[in-house]
């Protein structure tokens, strides 16, 4: 996780983000901090990223880098304005004895539009990600990539539309209207039992949860998912993480996941 130190809202690169509206740090601090004292609480490691002035977006770490069994496959960015924040997460897994760090050649926003279950890698493409990054994720990490197709501005990156509840038993919660006719298809056919999100909750951007198999952390605004997950053995979690929904985000993009 990397501190919202910096946290601004400069430029707009989703429909979420307006810079017209200010954006209070401190409060935005003190949610974030919220959320890292509660991983710990729940008896979670986290490590923290130093956040660089000028990279206004470096708190969404997710997008820094997708890890599994320990290997690395870092980020490159889409737009210009966050470019440099590849190269952050690259140093503090060199410097953090990860042996195996891969800088890539095709966009790809880390686990903005990568997901993890236990049979594949989720990815999604349409905004972000490129299609051709799918080949090279499926090429590094050995495991079979599924593409996905995102189709709404709002839901631009993968996680934003879909949340992997139980990455053991392949277990997802989603918002059919980001996706495309065919991938809804591909859902349907993989995830037969997923929770299915409506669309007010997917707009409190509830998609945007992370799950540590038990609990699930998701933004507190996303009302209508607590008790189906309730009913499916689940704890959730509420967040408030108002303040970074200004930049499009919530839960899942302040957090990555170093799966070793
Ligand atoms: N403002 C950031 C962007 O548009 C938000 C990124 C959110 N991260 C995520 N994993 N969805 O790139």
């Amino acid at each position: 996780m990397c501190p919202p130190e910096h946290f601004k809202v400069t430029y707009s690169i989703n429909p979420w983000m307006d810079p017209g509206k200010p954006v209070d740090v401190p409060l935005a601090l003190a949610q974030w901090e919220d959320l890292r004292d509660r991983y710990r609480a729940l008896g979670h490691t986290v490590e923290e990223l130093v956040p660089r002035a000028g990279l206004p977006d470096m708190v969404f770490s997710a997008n820094g880098a997708t890890v599994i069994d320990g290997r690395v496959l870092g980020a490159r960015f889409a737009h210009a304005e966050r470019s440099e924040e590849a190269a952050e997460h690259l140093a503090w897994f060199r410097a953090h004895g990860f042996a195996e760090v891969a800088e890539p050649v095709h966009i790809n926003e880390g686990e903005g539009d990568f997901a993890v279950t236990s049979s594949w890698i989720l990815a999604g493409r349409g905004f972000r990600a490129s299609p051709l990054s799918h080949g090279e994720a499926q090429e590094f990490f050995g495991r079979p990539v599924i593409g996905l197709d995102l189709v709404d501005p709002r839901y631009y990156h993968l996680d934003t539309a879909l949340a992997v509840l139980d990455d053991e038993a392949d277990e997802v919660m989603y918002y059919p209207g980001a996706f495309s006719q065919g991938s809804r298809e591909v859902l349907r056919r993989l995830f037969p039992d997923a929770l299915i999100a409506s669309e007010p909750d997917a707009a409190a951007l509830g998609m945007n949860a992370v799950s540590d198999g038990l609990h699930v952390l998701l933004p507190q605004g996303a009302v209508g998912l607590f008790e189906p997950l309730r009913e499916r053995g689940f704890e959730p979690v509420g967040m408030d993480l108002g303040e970074l929904l200004k930049g499009g985000g919530s839960v899942k993009c302040c957090t990555q996941e170093l799966r070793s």
